[in-house]
Parts: structure tokens; sequence; C-alpha cells
């Protein structure tokens, strides 16, 4: 496979952080530019970044002393240096798109992890196994910023990414309602319990925003190209709510559903266990062997002991069974920086090598 050379923007910040520890021995991408904002621009990434790291392994010491960029002032100059750009910022939501579009009009193609294109109509928002024929949809993106080589992917929320994969493969049975509750670790907002003690012993019933994501990012998931858009899919209903837990990693969610044809328990975990995509198709990297684990064992998954299955790649659902409301109920977990953040985006990019888009 051709190697490509790729550039971390927000390289700093939690997100940033664990794109660097993924890319630091990855086989096909290698990383030539890190860049954050204005105040660490200049510094060397140990410099800006060392007393902030949040990872539980080192800072990748080929990166230590590689200076940031600064990822607006610098758009073209990074533009000749790299393939394509990860990209998670934290910054206002106009700011991003047009930091976003600016990469991709430099010819730079972005994979993003930041919200704020996720419902732009010709921007693919990806789940690897879910809708990889979403990212045809560049093509048209492409016409419309008038660009060769440059564009913009994004991966969906978080929150999603535990009970959307264990719906997918159901989806033949008519899936019309899903209920969905998710018990969110404290990495999605960025911290760990040092710098935010005030979440061990407690538990915060709202994360701003996190409900309409949850609703809606599925429903563009499983849309449908059409012309030069995406769009979104009528069904299922869905329904949450999103609660902040004393959990450091890992994204668990309750599920109910019905379906118009009630499959039986036996063929929902026959589908689970033989799901397989593309990515398991094309031996990307970064794809588990096994995309959904389901654990017999009444109390798993958990969050502590499963997140990392397959490197935290791999979703796990558990306690399948019958509802008296719905027709079914279930568990299930991913890892929220892993699967739902950075190796998500990892994924993606690796689908998108795999098709020559960054040719
Ligand atoms: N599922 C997902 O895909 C997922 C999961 C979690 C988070 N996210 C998203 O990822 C993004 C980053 O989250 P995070 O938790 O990593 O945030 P974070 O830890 O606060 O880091 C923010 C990063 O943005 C940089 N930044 C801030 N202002 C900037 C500016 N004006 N120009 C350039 N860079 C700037 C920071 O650089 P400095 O260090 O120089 O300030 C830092 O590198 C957010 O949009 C978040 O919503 C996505």
């Amino acid at each position: 496979m051709k190697q490509y050379n790729v550039g971390i923007i927000g390289a700093t910040g939690m997100v940033g952080q664990r794109f660097a520890t993924l890319l630091a021995d990855h086989p096909w991408f290698k990383v030539k530019v890190l860049a954050a904002s204005p105040r660490s621009a200049g510094q060397t990434y140990e410099q800006a970044a060392g007393s902030r790291w949040k990872m539980t392994v080192p800072m990748p010491e080929a990166m230590k002393d590689m200076i940031l960029m600064d990822a607006s002032a610098d758009i073209e100059k990074i533009a000749s240096m790299v393939d394509f750009c990860f990209c998670a910022v934290d910054m206002k939501k106009d700011e991003i798109k047009a930091l976003e579009e600016a990469y991709a009009k430099a010819e730079c193609p972005i994979v993003s992890n930041n919200s704020a294109h996720r419902f732009t109509p010709d921007v693919p928002m990806v789940v690897p196994e879910i809708n990889p024929d979403h990212i045809e949809i560049i093509k048209a993106q492409r016409e419309r910023l008038g660009t060769k080589r440059g564009f913009i992917a994004v991966k969906s929320n978080c929150s999603i990414q535990s009970y959307v994969p264990a719906l997918h493969p159901l989806r033949k049975f008519g899936l019309t309602k899903v209920l969905a509750c998710t018990y969110q670790a404290i990495s999605g907002a960025g911290k760990n319990f040092e710098t935010w003690p005030e979440m061990v012993d407690n538990l915060i019933p709202y994360i701003g925003g996190e409900e309409e994501k949850s609703e809606q990012e599925p429903l563009k998931v499983w849309g449908e190209i059409k012309g030069n858009e995406i769009v979104k899919a009528q069904s299922p209903q869905i329904t949450t709510q999103c609660l902040r837990v004393p959990v450091s990693d890992g994204h668990t969610a309750a599920v109910f559903v019905s379906f118009e044809n009630k499959p039986s328990k036996e063929e929902i975990l026959q589908l689970w266990k033989d799901f397989k995509g593309v990515p398991q198709e094309l031996e990307l990297p970064s794809a588990p062997k096994q995309f959904i684990h389901y654990f017999e064992e009444n109390d798993r998954p958990q969050a502590k002991l499963d997140r990392g299955l397959e490197g935290g790649m791999a979703v796990s659902t558990g306690r399948l069974r019958e509802d008296t409301q719905y027709d079914y109920k279930f568990v299930c977990l991913s890892h929220n920086t892993l699967r739902g953040a950075a190796g998500g985006g990892v994924l993606l990019a690796e689908l998108l090598a795999a098709k020559g888009y960054f040719d």
C-alpha cells in the first residue's frame, strides 16, 4: 500500500492526542504536520501538550520535537506538506466550517471529527462498516467546491457508535421505533477525573446537543445518495436520553427496539455474529476482525472490562431479551475516543485511502 503524509489539526487536544498515538506506528500514514491554535504554534509538541497529555501511553518520541504550526495562518503551507489532514478542534461551528472548507479548497482533504459539517448535504458522514458507499458523494462535493483533490469527510458522533452498528443489520426486519438511553464517559467532554473531579460519585442528566445528534445522525448514516446530496432515511423513529456518568472511557447505551416483522432472538444473534463490512473485507489496518461481539453473561458488557476489545474498535452487545412494550431490549458499548472518535477517523481515512481518494 502507498504511504501517505498526514497532518493533525488540533493535535494538542484530547482527540488530537489520540490521533497522535494511533498514527505513531501506522502502516500507511506518516505524521508530517502537527497544528493547533496560535497559542501553541511555534512551540514543540512536548512544550505545548506535554503538561496536558491525557493518554495512558506516552507522547510518541518522534513527535515530541515537532514544531506546531498555526492551523489557520499556515493552511497553504500545511496543504503543500501533506496528502490529507485529520481535524479535531474546539472552535465555534462557523469557524470550523470555514477552516475545513479552506483546507479542502487548498486541495488538502480533511477527515474530520468535528460536528460542524455533519449535516452539509454533500459531506459524507461515515461509519465505514455501515455506509462506505456514501464516500461517492465526494465527487459532487468537489464540483461544488471547485477542487480536484480537496474534500471534507466526517465521522459521526461518539454517542451513536454503540447502538447504530447493532441496529444496522436488523434494518431488514423494518425497524420502526428505537429508544436509546446513553451513559457517556467523561473523556467525551475532553476530561478525566483530575480535570473534572466533580464527576467522581456523580451523574449529570444533560449533555448539550447530544440528544439531537443521537436522534438525527443515524438517519443521515442510513440515508441515500440522491443527485448531489445525501437524503436522510425516514425511519426508524428515534428518541434518546443522554447522561454523563462517572466512567473514564466507554459509552454504554440501553436500547429498546420494535420492528414491522419481529425477528427471533436467534436471528438477531446470528446477524450480529455474521456482520462484516467493507473494512473487514478489505482488511483495513484498524478494522476489528469481529465488529459486533455478543456477551452471554448478564453483567456484560462492562465499560472497564470490555471497551478495549479489538483495540477499542469493536462494539459489544449483551442482555438481548424480549420487552413488554417494545419487541426487544439490549445493551451495547463502544470506546468513545477510539471507535467513537480518533480510531473511527483513522478507519475512515483508511477506507478513503484504499478507494483512492487521497491520490
Ligand atoms: N466522536 C467524535 O468524533 C468526537 C469525540 C470527541 C470530540 N470530538 C470533537 O473533536 C473536537 C476536539 O475535541 P477535544 O475534546 O479534542 O477538544 P480539546 O481537548 O479542547 O482540544 C481542542 C483543540 O482545538 C485547538 N484549537 C482551539 N482553538 C483553535 C483555533 N482558534 N485554531 C486552531 N486550533 C484551535 C486546540 O489548540 P490549543 O491547544 O492550541 O488551544 C486543541 O488542539 C471538538 O469539535 C469535539 O466536538 C469529536
